[in-house]
Order: C-alpha cells, then sequence, then structure tokens
C-alpha cells in the first residue's frame, strides 16, 4: 500500500509543441492520458454559447470571452471556421502568445488532476526540446526561458520538479535492453529531438526545426489550403509509398522525404563531431518515436535513408518505439522513479 502512495506521486509530463502527455504508475502499469496543447477563444455571445452546449463540446467563459482548449480545440475551431491557436511552437513557449501559459496550466491540471498537498510533495519530470544544432528558430536563451517557466509553473501547482531532455527520454522508455546505450529520436510537431546515450548518459543532444508543423505549413503553402486541413488529411490518410493522385499527400510525401534527410544529415554533422562521442565498442540502436514517426512505412523509408548515406555510427538497428506517442512521458516517469 504504501508503494503504491509513493509511486502515484510521481509523474512525468511530455510538454510537446502539439500535445501534452501524462505519465503515471498505476499498479504494474504505466498509465497515460494526453489532450493537444491548442486553443481557441471567441468573444462571448449568447448564441454561442448555445451552439457550443448542443454541439456538446465543453468550453469555459471568462469574462467576456468563451475559451475552448485540449482536444476538442480543433472542432471547435473548424465548427466557426477560424484556427486554433497554440501556446507553443518550435518546441518552446510562444512568447508572442499572451494566454499560452495559462492554457497550458490548465491542460497540464486536466492531465495530472488534484495535486495532493502535504509535507512532501509530487515529483513530476518534464521533457524539455534541445537546442537546434545550427541554431535559428531556438536559442539557448529561449531555452533556458522555456524550462524555467516550465517549472515555476509546475512548483506553483505543487509539484518538485525536474526536466529530461525529449531524446534521452525516449532512451528511458525504450531501450532498457542495451543498458540504455543508443539513440532516441523524437518527430514530434516543432521539432525532431535526438539524444544519444552511453549507459544511460546523455552524450549528445540536439533538434532540428523540421518536424509536423512544417510539413503541414509546407504543404498548405503549395496547395492553398489551411494547415490545421492539412494536418487532418495527413493524420487520416498519408502513408508511405502511396502513389498520390492527391495533390496535397503528394506534398506531405516531398515534405517528409526533406525533413527525413536533414533529419539525418544533422545526425551525420553531430555524430562525426567526435570530441564529445563516447568510445562505442559495438553497433547501437536508434528508436523511433514522436507522432510524425507514425504513418505505416515511416522506419523503412527512414532506414532507407540512413544506409544510403555514409553514416558515422555502426548502427545495429532502426526500430519502432512500443507506443511512439507517449514514449516521451514514459521515459520522463521512469527517470523519476529511478529516483526512489
Ligand atoms: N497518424 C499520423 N500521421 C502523420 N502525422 C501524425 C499522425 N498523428 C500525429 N501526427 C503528427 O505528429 C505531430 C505531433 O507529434 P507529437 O505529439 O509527438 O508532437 P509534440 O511532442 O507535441 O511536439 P514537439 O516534440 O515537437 O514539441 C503533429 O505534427 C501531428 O500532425
Ligand atoms: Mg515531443
Amino acid at each position: 500500500m504504501k508503494k503504491e502512495n509513493t509511486t502515484s506521486m510521481m509523474l512525468g509530463l511530455d510538454v510537446g509543441t502539439s500535445r501534452i502527455v501524462a505519465a503515471r504508475r498505476s499498479g504494474e502499469e504505466t498509465e497515460t492520458n494526453s489532450q493537444l496543447n491548442a486553443f481557441v477563444n471567441v468573444p462571448y455571445a449568447p448564441m454561442t454559447e448555445k451552439a457550443l452546449k448542443r454541439e456538446e463540446i465543453p468550453f469555459e467563459r471568462r469574462g467576456a470571452e468563451i475559451l475552448v482548449h485540449g482536444n476538442e480545440a480543433p472542432r471547435f475551431a473548424d465548427l466557426l471556421n477560424v484556427e486554433a491557436r497554440r501556446p507553443m511552437t518550435l518546441g518552446v513557449l510562444n512568447s508572442g502568445e499572451r494566454e499560452g501559459l495559462a492554457v497550458v496550466r490548465k491542460i497540464v491540471s486536466t492531465l495530472v488532476g488534484e495535486v495532493p498537498k502535504g509535507d512532501t510533495r509530487p515529483r513530476i519530470a518534464y521533457s524539455v526540446p534541445a537546442v537546434p544544432l545550427s541554431g535559428g528558430a531556438v536559442t539557448e536563451e529561449g531555452l533556458t526561458y522555456h524550462e524555467a517557466t516550465l517549472k515555476g509553473l509546475l512548483e506553483d501547482m505543487g509539484f518538485e520538479t525536474r526536466a529530461i531532455t525529449e531524446g534521452l527520454a525516449v532512451i528511458y522508455s525504450e531501450l532498457e535492453d542495451t543498458n540504455y546505450t543508443g539513440i532516441g529520436i523524437s518527430c514530434g510537431g516543432g521539432l525532431c529531438n535526438v539524444s544519444l546515450a552511453y549507459l544511460s548518459m546523455p552524450a549528445i543532444n540536439f533538434s532540428i526545426p523540421k518536424a509536423g508543423d512544417f510539413i503541414d505549413s509546407s504543404t498548405a503553402a503549395v496547395t492553398g489550403d489551411l494547415a490545421t486541413r492539412v494536418r487532418l488529411t495527413k493524420e487520416e490518410a498519408f502513408h508511405f509509398n502511396g502513389n498520390f493522385s492527391d495533390k496535397l499527400l503528394q506534398a506531405v510525401s516531398v515534405y517528409y522525404d526533406d525533413m527525413i534527410n536533414s533529419l539525418i544529415a544533422a545526425m551525420k554533422e553531430a555524430f562525426s563531431n567526435s570530441r564529445r562521442m563516447p568510445k562505442l565498442s559495438r553497433p547501437i540502436p536508434i528508436v523511433l518515436s514522436g507522432g510524425t514517426a507514425t504513418p505505416t512505412g515511416f522506419r523503412d523509408r527512414f532506414e532507407r535513408a540512413l544506409t544510403a548515406t555514409e553514416f558515422p555510427l555502426a548502427i545495429s538497428e532502426i526500430r519502432m518505439a512500443g507506443d511512439p506517442l507517449t514514449a516521451t512521458a514514459r521515459g520522463a516517469l521512469i527517470s523519476v522513479l529511478a529516483e526512489n
């Protein structure tokens, strides 16, 4: 009984550009739940309130505004023909989105429920991205701001916090069999995050600013659709090796290839810089995770692109994470549980 109490006081949290995922232990199992990291707000009007009630979309009235956040946001946006807003962009809090932080807090509260108050605060490990290899989108300073802001938010909710790099969390979640030696990759919404660890110690972490959102916006620019519409079609219908008569899916496949090639080029560059590389005595595995890695054929396409280049490391296998959508949150949880 005591053990159960202590483990439920520990949480793993993946704060992603696209989704926020929480993981916790329930007996021997790990339970996860998630919400889209998005929201829509419109001016309050009695008619809007009525329409939402009829559609059974949960909402909050905030003074003169109506706000819908999380999984229901896209449906609400679609209903009103507006774009959903996003608290984060390219892996970090979007400082231009005034209400973003309050929305993240609300979504995290929905996921973690009541935070027990007492002498010992519950512990939470939250994921943070790595700095992009070639600079640009997210700077070291931007990342420090993001990490510190999330830390403040979670502490204020009553948690004792620690941050974990996203790629390392994937390694903790998926590479127990190689004693946490290998490469963890998460292809998400804003970024692809990569970590190389040796015996659980991260040697190299980096990200590239090309992932699902890049595929959506680039495709949208070509086809003239809204990015949210591209995203829906992509998630429903895209797979590799299709012979697409549909222009949208054809464009998605072009930008997927672009992303995979950029990712492999960045890995080559990072792993060739041997100063920080551990001396590896045997081939190491690569694990792929994240929503953008889920379409059928992604693993094979990635492997084909990797084999076609002169890769600086010997790779034993390339595998998909057990559950690509929750690997980061699970790994974050594992990092907290290991402290016990
Ligand atoms: N079935 C699918 N096919 C293609 N793409 C998908 C599918 N399901 C989700 N995605 C894409 O995965 C991305 C979200 O992945 P994920 O939830 O791992 O990102 P995130 O962790 O929130 O973002 P980041 O790690 O970049 O901050 C979105 O771009 C979404 O469109
Ligand atoms: Mg992610």
